[in-house]
């Protein structure tokens, strides 16, 4: 195997170019069979496609976080978190980040996000117009997330959206410098609200929100309590918000069987889930640098590379999956690494595997003929690839999948 930087070939669209990014699987998957480890022109950036080098990378303290945050933001203004930092540090900013998004504080909003579902999937039938995946479930449902961990008051949620959305560009490694900028304004304005919203509750004398708790530690100075808020909007809010659509546009081909089960058998609805989130990663890279030559699975990477680990194309290695481009809703088990890997590993992946999964069956219950638009839906040209802009919902009966 070569990791020399070698082209792809002719009939392959490159994963960055604009119609690449709408389905950058074939790419992927000669990459993975040719060069598994990529010096890509295109980027300058090295492209780790295997599933097991990306494993490996994201467990190896060589390929650092910090740097490649720092690589990224350029001119420090994104605030400081878990993701930019390093172990040792890292860890000083994780544990109490467990306050905000660890078992305790799951467990305190659990019944809560249980009735925000139940509230949107019946307010499906209530809307004049078509519902849509995007606007009318999987957007409010990330904001009703965070309006439970941040104790946000309905009235906040619309508010709190707009500034979600708009710093959520700063999830992209690549974002033109115009965007790019915009999104550290909005990263900026998203930080003043957090930090006047956090007096406002600490100020108050009845507040049990997770946010509350983290606000309160005496282990973090305000900028790390902050940044540690901020990065779960900025990595948390967009990604939920988009798996919605992209989990429906997988599930929604599947017949009564499956849809029942996932109504019947929540143990089906997690595994259900997880092969969803592996089959459309929502946050499809990792960004690190390393801090010194490192020999990986397919290849080597020098010192001071700027490395993507590519997990939406690692989740779809034919070496791990079988039938790796196909929905297999009971695959267990599902190595898949949608939710990273090692140090950096999602704190907020036990509280995606408890909602996603609920609101699919909340969803197929009540609605047990859903479906999606017959016409293949459009994808937004980010880099972050395959984000549907709508997703137009045809509810059908009530009362049966009508096949
Ligand atoms: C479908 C939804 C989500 C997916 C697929 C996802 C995926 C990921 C991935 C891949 C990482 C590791 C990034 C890296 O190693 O560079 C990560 C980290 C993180 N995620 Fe999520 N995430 C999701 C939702 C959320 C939500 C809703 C929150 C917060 C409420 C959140 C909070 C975090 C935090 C705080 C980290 C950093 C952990 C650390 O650096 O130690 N995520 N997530």
């Amino acid at each position: 195997m070569s990791t020399a930087a070698v082209d792809l070939p002719g009939s392959l669209i490159h994963p960055f170019a604009p119609a690449g990014r709408r389905d950058p699987y074939p790419a992927y998957r000669w990459l993975q069979t040719n060069v598994p480890v990529h010096h890509d022109r295109f980027s300058g950036m090295w492209l780790v496609t295997g599933h097991a080098a990306c494993s490996a990378l994201l467990r190896d303290a060589r390929f650092s976080a910090a740097l490649g945050q720092r690589e990224r933001a350029r001119d420090d203004a994104l605030p400081v978190s878990m993701l930019t930092t390093d172990p040792p540090d890292h860890h000083r900013l994780r544990a109490p980040g467990g306050l905000l998004l660890g078992p305790a504080a799951l467990r305190s909003v659990s019944e809560g996000l249980r009735q925000d579902v139940d509230t949107l999937v019946s307010g499906l039938a209530a809307r004049d117009a078509e519902p849509d995946a995007i606007r009318d479930l999987g957007t409010p449902l990330a904001t009703a997330v965070f309006g439970r961990l941040f104790g946000l008051p309905p009235q906040e949620h619309a508010a709190f959206t707009d500034l979600a959305r708009a710093a959520s560009v700063n999830l992209d490694p690549m974002a033109p410098p115009a965007s790019a900028a915009r999104g550290r304004l909005a990263a900026s304005a998203l930080t003043h609200y957090l930090d006047a919203h956090a007096r406002a509750l600490a100020a108050g004398d009845d507040d049990t929100s997770p946010l509350a708790a983290l606000a309160a530690d005496q282990r973090l100075e305000r900028h790390e309590m902050l940044g540690i808020l901020s990065l779960a909007v900025i990595g948390g809010w967009g990604p939920l918000a988009e798996t919605v659509g992209n989990g429906l546009l997988w599930l929604l081909p599947e017949g009564p069987a499956v849809r029942r089960r996932i109504t019947e058998d929540p143990e089906f609805a997690r595994t259900c889930a997880d092969e969803l989130l592996r089959l459309e990663a929502p946050i499809p890279f990792a960004a690190r640098v390393t801090t010194e030559s490192v020999e990986l699975p397919g290849g080597r990477v020098p010192a001071g590379a700027r490395v993507l680990a590519v997990i939406a194309a690692a989740n779809r290695d034919p070496a791990v999956f079988t039938e790796p481009d196909r929905l297999v809703p009971d695959r267990v088990p599902n190595p898949h690494l949608a939710f990273g890997a090692g140090p950096h590993f999602c704190l907020a992946a036990a509280l995606v595997r408890q909602v996603l999964p609920t609101l699919l069956a909340r969803l197929l219950d009540r609605f047990p003929g859903l479906r999606g638009p017959d016409v293949t839906p459009a994808f937004r040209p980010t880099l972050i690839p395959r984000r549907l802009t709508a997703y137009p919902l045809r509810l059908g009966r009530d009362d049966a999948y009508d096949a």
